[in-house]
């Protein structure tokens, strides 16, 4: 269903339709990604693509042991803004958004997507995703590992269908992630932090949202001008993605996120705003106490952690990452240059518009 596509886990009312007709509210759950479409014949293609998907996740992740559906399912019904679908069904309304491949490459994108949320919560100690517990807490460790594996082999099942060319994308496009993620639990050595974290935010989330915009692009049968302009708008707007998500782990309050707030602070994983901070020379007693409290590393002490989490709200650091969040929002807009100036092209730079704004 559609109201899964656009409303972020925690602000969904959970009263749902049942597909079909869109009524005005559904003007409304984009306004809740940002996303502008104009034009109604655009709006409808994305729209019509993106219900497809939700059916075919939810079909492709079943399993003959019930355990595994039900592990699998529980994050695909939970809800997430299914960010990486849309980039694919946007990327396609630059050829032919009817071509057979464009959900099933969708599909592959959201289910990579999802398998590495199901790792990506082992490792960070996560309790809570898209609003619900996460599989590692409402199971095991283990479920969480192997049922994330399940959902990789169900992503290159698909890709086999959609050709040798996707299946090596998917492929080359997942040992990038998996090498950010490498490189941010081994941390910098001899490179600067900060161009340590932007290389590990492009590798880790740059990539999957850059092959989401290219498989648009290819499976609508676009031009190959236009497939490269929307693999480096995914790219650039997915580490500003990222950045944005970082912020919002210091800034935000869980029922924004569907995430616990500070997880990134409790487990050391320094994001932009704690690498300024610790970077910056404010002489002011708050910056000089923050400062302080962030050289001690992962803060699992529950009034440490508070206390940092107060003083970085207000820091002069998060604003400055603020502003870096807008730099590559605009940079990603300026990625588009190369396609037609049409309602798609408004749609992604919309987009840019709600990463450089967002606050869920
Ligand atoms: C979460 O991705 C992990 C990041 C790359 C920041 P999303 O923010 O797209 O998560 P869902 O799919 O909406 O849950
Ligand atoms: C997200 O990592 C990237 C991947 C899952 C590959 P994070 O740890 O930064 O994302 P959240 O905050 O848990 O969604
Ligand atoms: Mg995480
Ligand atoms: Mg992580």
């Amino acid at each position: 269903m559609v109201e899964g596509v656009v409303i972020p886990a925690g602000e969904r009312s959970g009263a749902t339709g049942s597909g079909g007709r869109r009524g005005p509210e559904s003007t409304g759950q984009f306004g809740a990604l940002g996303l502008h479409l104009a034009d109604p014949h655009v709006e409808a293609s994305v729209l019509g693509l993106l219900e497809r998907v939700e059916s075919e996740l939810r079909a492709s992740v079943a399993s003959a042991d019930p355990l595994v559906t039900e592990a699998a399912r529980h994050l695909v019904e939970a809800g997430g803004k299914r960010f990486r679908p849309l980039l694919v069904a946007l990327g396609a309304q630059f050829g032919d958004p009817s071509g057979a491949q464009v959900v099933p490459a969708a599909v592959v994108m959201e289910l990579t997507h999802l398998a590495t949320l199901y790792h990506d919560d082992v490792m960070d100690e996560a309790a809570v995703r898209r609003g619900a517990p996460s599989a590692n807490s409402r199971w095991t460790n283990s479920v969480a590992i192997l049922v994330g594996d399940y959902l990789f082999a169900r992503a290159a099942d698909i890709a086999a269908d959609l050709g040798p060319e996707a299946v090596r994308l998917q492929a080359r496009t997942f040992a990038r992630l998996v090498h950010g993620q490498i490189a941010e639990t081994v941390g910098p050595r001899d490179t600067d932090p900060v161009a340590h974290y932007l290389h590990v935010i492009a590798e880790k989330t740059g990539s999957l949202i850059a092959t989401s915009a290219r498989f648009g692009g290819m499976f609508g049968g676009a031009s190959a001008e236009h497939i490269e302009a929307l693999a480096g708008y995914g790219e650039i707007i997915g580490v500003a993605f990222q950045l944005s998500d970082d912020l919002l782990d210091i800034a935000s309050e869980s029922v924004q996120s569907g995430k616990t707030p500070g997880t990134d602070l409790r487990e050391g994983v320094p994001t932009l705003p704690v690498l300024y901070a610790l970077a910056g020379d404010d002489s002011d007693a708050a910056s000089v106490r923050l400062r302080e409290i962030l050289a001690t590393g992962p803060l699992v002490d529950d009034a440490l952690h508070a206390e940092a989490l107060g003083l970085l709200r207000e820091s002069p650091a998060l604003k400055r990452a603020r502003e870096t969040v807008r730099s590559y929002a605009e940079d990603a807009r300026a990625q588009l240059a190369p396609l037609p100036d049409d309602p798609a092209r408004r749609a992604l730079e919309s987009l840019c518009d709600y990463i450089a704004d967002r606050t869920s």
